[in-house]
């Protein structure tokens, strides 16, 4: 990402958040009416739960260009993706979901410059997910293999 990326996506925080309850609803119709399969790993999660998703996605925008601000609650959520079997091929239906979800509620304030920038900025944040996630799973195997004797 680049500064200009960084700077169209913070530009977007507020109207995203102001917008929250929609891009919300929209992202999950689209996620789980494209992806079925995506029900299942929300099984236990409550409504709550699902606005707290995309509230992360805001805060991140707004600190985009401080993530070190987010650090704690990444390292959270992460914990509760694992423990809740989230894998990396999970990422690209939540990005396409939010996407869509976004051009459909900003209308014309989503210019393809915008969606450009929503698209490498989500495609970074999934990134620093997965791999602190691939190290939490790599720690709960090591933990769980025999102690040699
Ligand atoms: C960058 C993308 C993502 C962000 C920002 C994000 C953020 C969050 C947040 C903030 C929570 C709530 C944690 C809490 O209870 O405090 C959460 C939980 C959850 N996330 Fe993610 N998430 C992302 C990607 C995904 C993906 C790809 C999936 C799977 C399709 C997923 C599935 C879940 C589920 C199932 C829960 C609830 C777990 C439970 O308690 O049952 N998330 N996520």
């Amino acid at each position: 990402m680049n500064e200009q990326v960084k700077a169209i996506v913070k530009s977007t925080a507020p109207l995203l958040k102001d917008r929250g309850e929609e891009i919300t609803t929209a992202m999950y119709e689209h996620l789980f009416t494209n992806y079925p399969e995506a029900k299942a790993l929300f099984k236990n999660a409550s409504k709550d739960q699902y606005i707290k998703l995309a509230n992360m996605v805001y805060a991140y925008a707004a600190n985009i260009d401080k993530l070190e601000n987010l650090q704690k609650g990444i390292e959270k959520v992460a914990q509760i993706h694992v423990d809740t079997k989230i894998l990396p091929e999970h990422y690209p239906w939540v990005g396409e979901s939010l996407l869509v979800a976004i051009k459909q509620v900003l209308g014309d304030a989503a210019t393809d410059e915008v969606m450009d920038a929503w698209a490498q900025a989500y495609g970074f944040l999934s990134t620093v997910f997965i791999d602190k996630e691939h190290e939490l799973y790599a720690q709960a195997k090591a933990s769980d293999a025999p102690t040699p004797a």
